[in-house]
């Protein structure tokens, strides 16, 4: 079949599916079409032309769809920058989006007709949140970000997802030969800590590089984040939820939802720096425990140096698997678990279901993996007692949820 690669093609767009794009039909095929939105008529190039399906970018909009507004940032365009999915759509249309995708992953993997629900806006607005950003470096040390499906690097002078300092920082005003990548981190304080990225030690394996090694060249070793009031203070190059009004939202969805009280058991998994640890440790107070389990040890060192003052508290280092959590001992009243990417897995499910919580709090930043894992929690015969997401990434495709799970009434409760 010849390729359709580069050709221009009219299509009528249908709904957003996961990753900012839109489906619409193309002679029988399905096409992904970026800078679309539902309900558009659109001139399109095909970008990618697979056995399957094609991807295509809008160029010309034929019917304009009445969620559209002009993208703020001059390099979210066809072809330019890939950080951004969603510019061109009004910020109510990119909410709507996300939870129309939600609700068709947990339809489509997990059978789950989900009630009625909205996409919660985080304080801040759409522009001015991203409190860290990598920026990608090419052969020749020029900064800037890749295209989208690319590691092609879109030269930039600013990125105005970012906070002050952080999305023009000044790193983007030279060249940074030898290195991978050039990271920018903010914390709650005006101060700015620049992380320099080279190229790890190892051969690269399956076309991943092996780990950048990151070393701070420039700003403070750690900053500062808080957390309900609670302050924080975290490696630069540590996790912490990117958007500074993130970890207080899904740190109150899992109090309101879990409601934790005086004197109950709870395990934090996935727990990084501890933010949820200590949340849920001033919940239950001296009478009951949190224990946080953390593969990164430079994590496990940030929630040791500032969990001090709730000894019923720490997160200790360990890599969640089946056997881990099987092995958790005494047993907990509530686990939470913030997993990557990835999830969970069904395995790491069952483990959790059956040291019999009386609730499970799952906070995801990927709808299909939490579908895929609250699917697995149905199977063994538990309910989604509650769903809530959040626009913690506004621009782009992606969403944080934060689920609740509970037995089934009729389960085996102990
Ligand atoms: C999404 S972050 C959540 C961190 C924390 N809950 C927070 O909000 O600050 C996921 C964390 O899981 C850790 N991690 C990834 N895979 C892990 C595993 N198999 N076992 C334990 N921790 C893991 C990462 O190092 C990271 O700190």
């Amino acid at each position: 079949m010849t390729s359709l690669l580069g050709s221009a093609v009219d299509l009528d767009v249908g709904a957003a599916a996961a990753g900012g794009s839109c489906v619409s039909r193309h002679e029988g095929r399905v096409v992904f079409v970026r800078h679309a939105l539902p309900g558009e008529r659109v001139r399109a190039v095909i970008t990618e032309d697979r056995e399957r399906f094609l991807r295509a970018d809008a160029v010309e909009i034929h019917a304009a769809s009445p969620d559209r507004v002009p993208p703020p940032c001059p390099y979210a365009r066809p072809g330019r920058c890939g950080g951004c999915d969603w510019q061109h759509a009004a910020g109510d249309a990119q909410r709507r989006i996300k939870a129309d995708v939600i609700r068709q992953q947990f339809t489509r993997i997990a059978r789950l007709e989900l009630p009625p629900f909205e996409v919660e806006e985080l304080p801040g607005g759409l522009l001015g949140w991203r409190t860290r950003i990598t920026y990608a470096v090419d052969p020749d040390g020029r900064p800037g970000l890749h295209r989208h499906r690319s590691h092609e690097v879109e030269h930039v002078d600013r990125c105005p997802l970012g906070v002050p300092g952080v999305g023009d920082t000044p790193a983007l005003e030279r060249t940074w030969p030898g290195h991978t990548g050039i990271e920018a981190a903010r914390g709650d304080g005006p101060e700015v800590t620049l992380l320099a990225h080279r190229p790890g030690p190892g051969r690269q394996a399956r076309g991943r590089r092996p780990p950048d090694r990151v070393s701070v060249v420039d700003g403070p070793a750690t900053v500062d984040r808080s957390v309900l009031g609670r302050r924080f203070e975290i490696g630069a190059g540590g996790f912490w939820q990117v958007h500074p009004a993130a970890a207080d939202a899904f740190a109150r969805a899992l109090l309101d939802s879990l409601e934790p009280q005086p004197g109950e058991r709870v395990v934090d998994l996935y727990a990084g720096a501890g933010a949820f640890t200590a949340v849920l440790a001033a919940a239950v107070g001296p009478a009951g425990s949190v224990l946080g389990v953390e593969s990164a040890s430079s994590a496990v060192a940030d929630a040791e140096r500032n969990l001090g003052d709730l000894p019923w508290a720490r997160v200790e280092r360990g890599r969640v698997d089946a056997g881990l959590v099987a092995g958790l001992a005494p047993r907990p009243d509530l686990v939470v678990l913030d997993p990557p990417r990835a999830g969970a897995g069904p395995d790491v499910m069952r483990a959790i279901l059956g040291l019999r919580p009386r609730a499970v709090g799952y906070v995801s930043c990927d709808p299909a993996t939490l579908a895929r894992d609250v699917a697995a929690a149905v199977d063994a015969g538990w309910q989604l007692g509650g769903l809530r997401a959040f626009d913690a990434f506004p621009m782009t495709s992606h969403v944080e949820c934060v689920a609740t799970l509970k037995p089934c009434a009729t389960g085996s409760e102990p």
